[in-house]
């Protein structure tokens, strides 16, 4: 049996990472095989890539962040997904190509041809079964970011981006939303974790039922 391939999605501080392990939780509580994974940093080769481009002060060139996403991506691609998938396992990624699209296209201003070019050639065309984009004001999601910093958590080059570059971002993903219903559903993010938690329970129940 094919596997399914579910990606998160959200604008940093939206609550995504909490979300998937909750989730990936239940699903194993119920039987199902899960992979839990993320990009960037998915593989081992992703996690010094992560390192040397995004956990770094160095000025990196718009194109070469372009890049290098996909490449963190043709080998998560590569040994990571597709042989899960191919064993039937549920792999749920922290991130996917449709982050390439809010970030590098509307955040950097990279055009739709360009970054679908990146991304077809990365991916090989490998489109995620059902994509979960948790929805926070701009504002929320930044006070959020502003108290993980002050817990101590490290932050990365994207996470120093202003108010106007998230805001690009997270309409680029609900043009995404409105381009492909069936697939990209929006899950608010406000409100706590549980009720968020029952929101996705609901998507998935349905996405499991149709097959
Ligand atoms: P990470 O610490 O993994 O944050 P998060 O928990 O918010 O996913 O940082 C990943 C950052 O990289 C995040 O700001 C989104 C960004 N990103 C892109 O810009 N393009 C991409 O293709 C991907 C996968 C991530």
């Amino acid at each position: 049996m094919p596997g399914r391939f579910i990606t998160f999605e959200g604008i940093d501080g939206s609550g995504k990472s909490t979300q998937l392990a909750m989730l990936a939780g239940k699903l194993r509580v119920q039987g199902f095989d899960v992979l839990t994974t993320k990009e960037p940093g998915g593989t081992a080769l992703g996690k010094r890539l992560r390192a040397a481009f995004l956990e770094t002060e160095e000025a990196v060139a718009p194109l070469a962040e372009l890049l290098l996403f996909a490449a963190d991506r043709a080998q998560h691609v590569n040994f990571l997904v597709k042989p899960a998938l191919s064993e039937g396992k549920i792999v749920i990624s922290d991130r996917y190509a449709d982050a390439t699209f809010a970030y590098q296209g509307a955040g950097r201003g990279f055009s739709e041809e360009t970054v679908n070019r990146v991304i077809e050639l990365a991916t090989g065309n490998l489109k995620p079964d059902l994509t979960l984009f948790f929805d926070l004001p701009v504002e929320t999601a930044l006070e959020r970011t502003v108290n993980r910093s002050e817990n101590g958590e490290k932050k990365n080059r994207m996470d120093k981006e202003s108010a106007d570059f998230y805001t690009r971002v997270r309409e680029a993903y609900l043009k995404i939303s409105s381009k492909e219903p069936a697939r990209f559903c929006v899950v608010n993010a406000s409100g706590s974790t549980e009720e968020v938690h029952a929101r996705v329970i609901e998507i998935m129940g349905k996405f499991l039922n149709r097959g």
